[in-house]
This record gives structure tokens, sequence and C-alpha cells, in this order.
């Protein structure tokens, strides 16, 4: 993919390249200046780091606190977690000093919940953060002002089908000393969730400090697969991150007084399960690994060093059909990806994990023989597809970029909208829709939408001057159909620059008022997310085109734009 505007991303920070803002061209060093706390501090060397000195954590399963009463039905009892996020130190690295991160449950990743498909339960959130935040903020971000409290949290459970008071609207975020009680019903297959801050404004921030966590959903298909289990199975929640010499988080700022937010952050450093260069002692034998890309704003490309084949099993929100066997894995942010890696074979090995050429993390394999059963079946679950014939509307929705006069990108829309403008998606309950993401940007854009799961029809190479002349869109090639390790079901897909991605989607489990995004969290926390509402099927609402194209001509901003 081209990408002509990185963005602040750490080379061009030390290149000094494509920085010029009204004049100032910036180091890291000096931007560093700009900030209390990271003056005068450089990064941690990574290079001078010994690799691989530290055993991969595992978060651990969080035990119910209780049962209390089912919300709308209070002669059933469910199971009750209480997850509190504090500030705490942890160490990343044996020779790094302790970090200080915000978590739930006082870590990061947070404990993992394990829920069952059908069996419902209530989670508390407890905001006991600080009063101050570890990160700058930028409050002339819209939901960001100084007449707010800096630290406010909401969480949100990522890919499930919960009522939208217990989605984590981002507005619906609290201050230290509130906790809000969400209900998830479960009501889904087996699949890997993740819990999430999402305050409007400061998610980048939130998340970036290590507000995330695990919640796997398990079900009886899942069980009759005979995958490995146990400590055959782990899930490895990779974040990319800066950290400075001091050991601690750094998040970049831009070179503009009282406008810290930029427009990317690429961390060179990458925690597994927060840790820098793990390992993990494995036996001769499968595993099943469910890797979550809990980055701002990194792609991973991931692949063994002894080029070993990994299977793909699951894609976000469930199992394929089959297997996919791989060579490579990219995984862009929010994805996740259920892999089945097998190291029989390679008894005696060391294997590194890597992101295109950088070690990540390592495996250990014993030379003992294996006791790991588990199995690699040959298929896996029926991915009944969606016919686009069901589909009720079709909804164009541009993925577009405005920059300042120096070509800086400013700010990220959907559908050429900010958050705060009326709702204009607002789909049927239990109908089908395709949503038609049209990319102007040079970026890939992970599109995430709540409360459903979708697949994706195909990517299609379009050319934006017929849309800027006329407002329709002109293909320039042919559909390509989604990988095969895309082809299941999906909360977030991969829109890539200069295509239409078509995603077909039932809008099941409830009415009421979601959001859909980009995934990219400093692009989401400067408008790239707008609200959705899901309506009831009666009501009186103008249905959308079927089939057709609603997108008038953009209207024209100040400044130079690129959509
Ligand atoms: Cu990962 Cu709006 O969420
Ligand atoms: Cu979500
Ligand atoms: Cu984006």
């Amino acid at each position: 993919m081209g990408r002509k505007k990185l963005g602040w991303s750490r080379r061009e920070f030390l290149l000094g390249g494509g920085m010029a803002l009204a004049g100032a061209c910036l180091s890291i060093e000096q931007t560093n200046q700009r900030r209390t706390g990271v003056i005068g501090r450089p990064l941690l060397k990574l290079d001078e780091l010994a690799r691989f000195v530290d055993a991969l954590p595992v978060p651990r399963v969080l035990p119910a606190s209780g049962t209390r009463p089912e919300p709308g039905n209070a002669g059933r009892k469910i199971p009750y977690y209480r997850l509190e996020m504090r500030q705490f130190e942890a160490k990343i690295h044996r020779d790094v000093k302790p970090t200080r991160l915000w978590g739930y449950g006082g870590a990061s990743p947070g404990p993992t919940i394990e829920a069952r498909s059908g069996e419902p339960v209530l989670v508390e959130w407890v905001n006991d953060l600080p009063g101050t935040h570890l990160l700058p903020i930028d409050h002339s971000i819209h939901g960001a002002g100084k007449d707010i409290p800096d630290v406010r949290t909401v969480a949100h459970l990522h890919g499930a089908k919960a009522p939208p008071d217990s989605d984590g609207y981002p507005e619906a975020w609290y201050a230290p000393g509130k906790s809000a009680t969400y209900y998830y019903p479960n009501g889904q297959e087996a699949a890997m969730l993740w819990y999430h801050d999402h305050a409007l404004g400061i998610t980048r921030l939130n998340i970036y400090a290590g507000l995330l966590g695990v919640y796997f959903v398990r079900d009886s298909i899942e069980e009759g697969l005979g995958l490995p289990r146990g400590k055959y199975e782990m899930p490895l929640v990779m974040c990319d991150r800066f950290i400075d010499a001091q050991g601690q988080l750094f998040y970049p700022i831009s070179p503009v007084p009282d406008e810290p937010w930029v427009p990317e952050v690429f961390g060179d450093a990458t925690l597994v399960n927060g840790k820098l260069f793990p390992f993990l002692e494995v036996e001769a034998c499968k595993y099943r690994l469910r890797l979550l890309n809990g980055s701002n704003a990194r792609q991973f490309y991931l692949s063994f060093s002894n080029g070993q084949e990994l299977h793909q099993i699951a894609t976000d929100l469930g199992f394929l059909p089959a297997p996919v066997a791989l060579k490579k894995l990219e995984l862009a942010p929010a994805e996740r990806a259920d892999l089945i890696v097998d190291f029989a074979g390679h008894a005696g090995e060391n294997v590194e994990l890597r992101n295109g050429l950088l070690p990540v993390m390592q495996f250990r394999v014993a030379k003992t023989p294996p006791r790991g059963t588990g199995v690699l079946p040959k298929t896996l679950r029926a991915v009944p597809k969606t016919r686009e014939s069901e589909s009720v509307a079709t909804r164009l929705l541009t993925l577009g970029e405005k920059d300042d006069m120096a070509g800086n990108p400013m700010t990220m829309l959907l559908d050429n909208k900010h958050w705060s403008m009326p709702i204009s998606e607002k789909p049927r309950l239990n109908s089908v829709e395709i949503w038609n993401f049209a990319n102007f940007t040079d970026d890939t854009h992970p599109i995430h939408l709540h409360l459903v799961r979708f697949q994706i029809l195909d990517r299609r190479v379009f050319e934006p001057e017929a849309y800027y002349k006329q407002g329709k869109i002109l293909y320039t090639g042919e559909a390509v159909p989604p990988e095969a390790n895309e082809a299941g079901w999906k909360d977030t897909v991969q829109a890539h620059p200069g295509m239409v991605t078509r995603i077909i989607t039932r809008f099941e489990g409830f009415t009421g008022r979601y959001v859909w995004h980009c995934h990219i969290l400093e692009h989401e926390d400067n408008e790239m997310m707008r609200p959705y509402e899901v309506i009831s099927p009666d009501a009186k609402e103008e249905p959308v085109a079927a089939a057709e194209v609603i997108c008038g001509p953009l209207n024209s901003r100040r400044g130079s734009r690129r959509w």
C-alpha cells in the first residue's frame, strides 16, 4: 500500500522530514521538550536490550465476584464480575525500570473473562484511576474539552452483541470514583472478544495507557473440535508502544502548541501480554494461539523465523469453515486471529515470531516428547453466506482525510461527517444492508461496527477523480473477493486505499444507538467515528433506496483536502 503521508511515525521524527508545519520542523527530542515528564528523556534503546529473558505472562482468568439478578428477569441469578481500573507499575522487561500503566484489575492486559455462549453475565467497570492523566490530552478535539474531567473512562466489549446501554457509548464516560455495571447476554458464537476503553476524544490515550483485556465466549461446538486447550491455548495480546529510557510510556505529540494530537502512532516496542521480547516454553506439538492486535495504529505482518506454516481457524467473531494455511499473517488494529501452530518436528529449536524482520517473541520448543493432544480438524463450522439479494439498502460511505495547508492530516471523516452531526445510518432491526467503504486516503483504515458481525463481499479499485467531478463511483478494476482467512465472521475490516470495500451484515440483536468507526485510535478520536442507530422494523423512517448509491458531491471546506 502506498502511504505518501505516514503521519508522525518515528521514522519521520528521526529523519525530520515531512514535518514542516508553520515553519517548524522538530526532531523527537525537541518535541519531547514540550512535554513535562519527558523532557530530556531519550527513548529506550531496544537494540541494546537483551532479548527473550522474560517468560510470556498469561493474563489470569477473572473469577466471578458472586451472582446478581439478571436485569429484567430478577428470578434468575447470573455471574457478576468486577473490574477496577487502576494505575500501577509493571516490569515490561527484566532490564527496564517499572513502567507506570493503567489497567483493568491492576494489570495490562487485564484479566481474561471466560464466558459461555447463551449464558449472560454482568460486569461492573469501576473507575479507580487517579485524577491526572498519564498522557497528553488534546483539548481541542471534539468531546475532550477543558470543561470535563481529564480522566474519564467507559468500557466497551469489542465484538459483543450487547444492548446499547451496555455497549460503552463514547459519551457515556464517567470520572474516577464512579462505576457502571454492564449486561452481556453472550448470545453469540464462540469467539475472542476484547474489552477496552472507549471514552470520547481520549480513547487512544486510555488504551495506550493499558486499558484493554481479553474476553472469550466459549461454546459446545468449539469444545467438540478437539482443539489444543488448557496450557496449549494462549492469548497473545500484541501492542506497540514507545518506551522512554526511564521505562515510561511515551506518546508522541505534534509540534503545534495546545494541539498535541498526532494522526497515527507507531511505537517501536512491541509488547506481548505486557512484555517486551518474551519467550514461551512449548512442547513439540500443536498450540492454539489467539492473537489480538491491540495497537493504536500499527498493522502487524507476522511470520515465524523458521518459515513454518500456521493455520488460521477463526476470524474476529467465529470459526472459519475450514483451517486456512498461511506463512504470513496480516493483522490490523482490533482484528483477532485464532491460530493453530504445530511445533512438531521442531523439538529443541528456538522459533521466533516476527513482525516483518523484527523479533516479537520466542518459542522454545522442548526436546522431551510432547504431551499435548490437540488436533487441527479438517473442517470447523459452517459460515452461511449472507446473500446480497437479502439486502434492503446499500450505503456508500467515504473514508476521507482533511489536511492543513502544509499537507498534514488534521482530521479524518466518515461519509464527510463529524461525530456530532445528525445520525444518518439507521438500519432496521433484522434487516440486511451492504455498506460500501470508499477509501479516498492513502491509509488502510480498519473499519469496525459495533453490535453486528459481518462478511466481506469484495474490494475493488475505483477512480477518485470521477467521484469529485460527478459524485459517482467509477470502478477501474475487478472486484476482488476476501482472502480465505477473512472469509468468516468479522467485526473489523481492512479498507484499503483507493478501493471500495463492501461488507454485508444483518442488524441483529437490539435496537438503539451504537457506533461505527476506524479502529486506528488516533483517527477514531479525531472524528473518524459516527453514531448509528438500529431502529425497530416498523419505525417511521425513510428507507434507504436499495442498491443505490446515495451520496451527493462533497461540500468543499477551507484548506486543502484529500478525499
Ligand atoms: Cu474496539 Cu468501538 O471498538
Ligand atoms: Cu467494538
Ligand atoms: Cu482510519
